[in-house]
Formats: structure tokens, C-alpha cells, sequence
């Protein structure tokens, strides 16, 4: 008979409480799959008197116990790139334990040490919660597209930024009122800043990177941009042109480097990323000679999440021990990251300048100083004196011209905010 496999949760909230609901309502089926009885031996959080809706057994005080006990799986829930939850997937690790985590901070940050540390005590780190929640992506990267390699990964990675721009766009409603409504109804963190200006995109974008890639996660190497610049026009004038904006996390081989951005983009209103609808997730993999396959599904929330999380207990407790990032940490390349600025695309520009003779020409000059060259254009005025809306469509022009083309124009005192660019699939 095999020896129960005995399990430690550090943090009990959303992902936490949805891990020990399903061990406790599916624990003899997940048990039969790992082998082996999955029993949780010990829980930790902050607070041991706050109402969970789960029975709590095993409580201590301290979280980085779990780490000095007896538990054979570690599962931490509790979050961040630092403090506690570093301290205690280390000495895990340290100790020889399997870690189960969902955080995406930590390991976009340590997940070379973190993956080196676990390969030199032979035992797994997991993390398929960590990237788009519910959808197995994580798995998909690291064992199942590799025959061809990847050449590229697209994602919607962020729930809240998604509900948003799919609020934004049902209901006309400018950023700042749909995420205040989105904070009331709990899909927004009272601080957005991680969510709205892309960083917990990048964080996950980092992870299936480097699972793609072969190489170390490299959150330095992205460049992010979020949405709090985008408005109702923008969506408005993307509708027009068939197109809808969506917070992409897009990562693609040039070379041999990696280019790997987090930006708002204008995907065509029929492609499936454009059909991931309010707080749903959605990646894209172009596996080469494989194809292009595309997931969707929950990225976040309790169940979803949870669901996940379980995965990697069953297949820890049931001796599986793939690579942390699907090949040894010691082999994971270390690439320079390419020049993003390089990319090419066509670019979708907006101007708010005040209505006024020459603006017009003073834009186009700038631009074809630049080599950027226009497709089309729209003007639309909404009031008189009030500022005008210009809108225009360029050819493929790569991003470092577009943008030194609008640092000339931004700073004309004709021009009313700073311009915005988002490129649009081509
Ligand atoms: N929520 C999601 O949908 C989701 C999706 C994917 C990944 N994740 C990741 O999953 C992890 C957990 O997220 P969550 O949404 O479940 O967070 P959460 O609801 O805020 O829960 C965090 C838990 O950690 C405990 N905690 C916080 N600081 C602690 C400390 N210093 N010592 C001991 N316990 C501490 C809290 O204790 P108290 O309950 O006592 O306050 C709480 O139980 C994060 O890494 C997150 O990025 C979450």
C-alpha cells in the first residue's frame, strides 16, 4: 500500500479555499488518479478566526512551517515576489519538498534559481496556475507543442483588463467608469495597477515564454504598455475598421532572440482572440509546421483556478517530475531580448488637436519625415472649438519610425494629448 501523499497549503483566500473545497469534495477519485490518498496535514494564513466556508484542519500560525514539516507536497497560495511566499517555496524546495504554486510574481522573478534549486533536490516546482489560470497551458508549452518548436504565443492573460475593454465597448463608458464599476463588483483589485498597466500580464507572458522558448523567464525583457490610455473613441474607430482592442501579451522568435511585448492591440472582430469575451482568457500558439492552436477559458476565479492547482498536486503526489520549465534549468538559454521597436505592423494612430488651420499638414509632414505612410484617415469634429479627432490607418511601418513620427507631433501645442498608436494586425 503507498503512503498517503501528505499535503501543506499555505493561504487559504480565493485560490486557497478553492484548492482544499475540491480535495475535500473529489479527494477519493483525485486519489485513485495520483495513486495514492491525497491527505492535507497542514494549512496556514493570516488570520485563523476569518470564516472560510471550509473545514480547517492542521492550522498553524506560521507559514514557513509547512516548509519544516512533514508534508511531502507544499502548496503555496499566498502570493507575491517576495517576503513570505519566497521564503517559503525555497526552503521547501530546500527541504526536498515538491512546491505547487499559482504565482506568477515569484517565478516571472526567481524562476531560474527557484527551478535550479528544485532540480538539485529532485523535486518538482509547479505551476500551471500561474499562466491563464483554468486553461492548461502551462502543459500544452512544456510537453505538448514541442516537436516543431513555437515561433510565437499571443494571449489575453488578464480577466480584468479583458472585462474592461469588453465593457468599454458594450456600453461606450470611458476606463476610469468601468473599472471603478468593476472594483464594486470584485472583478477589479481595489489597486488595479498590477492588472491595468499590463505587469501581471508580463508576468505570465515571462512564464509561456520561456516554456516556449526554451530559455529562462525574462520579465526584464518585456515591454509593457497598458490600457489606461485607451478610450471610447478608440474602440469606437476600431469597430469601424473591423477591429477590436485587446491587451495582448504576444511573444515571437526574431532570430535568434526573443521579442516579447504586453500592449493593447486592434485584432480583427472575426479572429478568436477577439471573440474572448469580459474576464475570459485566450492564448494563441504558432507551433510551425504544427499549426496554430488556440485555447480559451476561465483564467481566473476559485474553481478555474483550483482546478489547476490540483493538476500539479496529482501529478507531484503521483511521482511525476517533468523540468520545472520543460528542460533542465542548467540548459535554459539566456537570450538578449530583440529589438521590439523593430516590429512591423500597420499602425492605427489618434490625434486630439484643436481646430485650427495647418494642424493637419503639420501632422502628415511629420509623419512622412518619419517614412510613415498613411492608408486612410478619418476626421471627426464634435462641437465647435472643442478639440478635433483625427484618426489614421498607416501601411506597415515599424514601430521605432511611427514613434519618433509622434514625439514631433506630441509635442506641438496644437495637439491637445498625447497621441496614441496601437497596432493593428495585418
Ligand atoms: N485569484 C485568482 O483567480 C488567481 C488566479 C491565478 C493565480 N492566482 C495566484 O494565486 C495566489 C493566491 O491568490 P488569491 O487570489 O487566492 O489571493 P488571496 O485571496 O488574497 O489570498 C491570499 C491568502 O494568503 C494569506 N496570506 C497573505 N499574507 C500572508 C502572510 N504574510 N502569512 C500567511 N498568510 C498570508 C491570506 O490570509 P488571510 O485569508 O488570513 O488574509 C489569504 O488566505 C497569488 O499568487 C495569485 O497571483 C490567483
Amino acid at each position: 500500500m503507498t503512503a498517503p501523499c501528505k499535503i501543506a497549503i499555505a493561504g487559504l483566500g480565493t485560490v486557497g479555499t478553492g484548492v482544499v473545497k475540491a480535495l475535500t469534495a473529489r479527494g477519493e477519485d483525485l486519489s485513485r488518479r495520483a495513486g495514492r490518498e491525497l491527505k492535507i496535514v497542514a494549512v496556514s494564513a493570516r488570520d485563523k478566526n476569518k470564516t472560510r466556508g471550509i473545514a480547517v484542519t492542521g492550522w498553524t500560525d506560521d507559514p514557513l512551517s509547512l516548509a519544516m514539516g512533514d508534508a511531502d507536497v507544499v502548496v503555496e497560495l499566498i502570493g507575491g515576489d517576495e517576503g513570505i511566499a519566497r521564503r517559503l517555496v525555497e526552503t521547501a524546495l530546500r527541504n526536498g519538498k515538491h512546491v505547487v504554486t499559482a504565482n506568477k510574481a515569484l517565478l516571472a522573478k526567481h524562476g531560474l534559481a527557484l527551478a535550479k534549486l528544485a532540480e538539485e533536490k529532485g523535486v518538482t516546482l509547479k505551476f500551471e496556475a500561474a499562466a491563464a489560470g483554468g486553461i492548461p497551458i502551462v502543459k500544452v508549452l512544456r510537453e505538448d507543442l514541442i516537436a516543431h518548436g513555437v515561433d510565437a504565443v499571443k494571449g489575453i492573460l488578464n480577466g480584468t483588463c479583458n472585462y474592461i475593454l469588453t465593457e468599454m465597448e458594450a456600453s461606450g463608458r470611458a476606463f476610469a467608469d468601468v473599472l471603478k464599476e468593476a472594483q464594486e463588483k470584485g472583478y477589479a483589485e481595489a489597486d488595479p495597477t498590477l492588472d491595468v498597466d499590463g505587469g501581471d500580464t508580463a508576468h505570465k507572458l515571462a512564464l509561456l515564454s520561456a516554456l516556449a522558448f526554451g530559455t529562462a523567464p525574462d520579465l526584464a525583457g518585456v515591454a509593457v504598455e497598458g490600457i489606461r490610455h485607451i478610450t471610447p473613441d478608440d474602440i469606437a474607430f476600431a469597430s469601424e475598421f473591423g477591429f477590436r482592442i485587446k491587451l495582448l501579451g504576444v511573444a515571437r522568435k526574431v532570430g535568434d532572440r526573443i521579442d516579447q511585448k504586453v500592449h493593447p492591440a486592434m485584432v480583427r472582430v472575426r479572429s478568436a482572440l477577439a471573440n474572448v469575451s469580459g474576464a475570459a482568457n485566450g492564448v494563441l500558439v504558432d507551433a510551425g509546421e504544427a499549426g496554430s492552436f488556440f485555447f480559451s477559458g476561465r483564467g481566473a476565479g476559485e474553481a478555474p483556478t483550483a482546478s489547476a492547482v490540483i493538476a500539479d498536486i496529482v501529478e507531484a503526489a503521483s511521482g511525476g517530475s517533468s523540468p520545472v520549465f520543460g528542460q533542465p534549468a542548467t540548459g535554459l538559454k539566456v537570450l538578449e531580448p530583440a529589438d521590439g521597436k523593430q516590429a512591423v505592423s500597420p499602425w492605427y494612430l489618434r490625434f486630439e488637436v484643436l481646430d485650427v488651420p495647418g494642424v493637419l499638414a503639420f501632422i502628415a509632414g511629420q509623419l512622412a519625415e518619419a517614412g510613415v505612410s498613411i492608408e486612410s484617415m478619418i476626421q471627426r469634429v464634435r462641437a465647435p472649438g472643442a478639440p478635433v479627432s483625427i484618426v489614421m490607418i498607416t501601411h506597415e511601418t515599424a514601430q521605432s519610425a511611427v514613434e519618433r513620427a509622434l514625439k514631433a507631433i506630441g509635442a506641438s501645442d496644437k495637439v491637445r494629448a498625447r497621441p496614441c498608436m496601437i497596432p493593428m494586425e495585418s
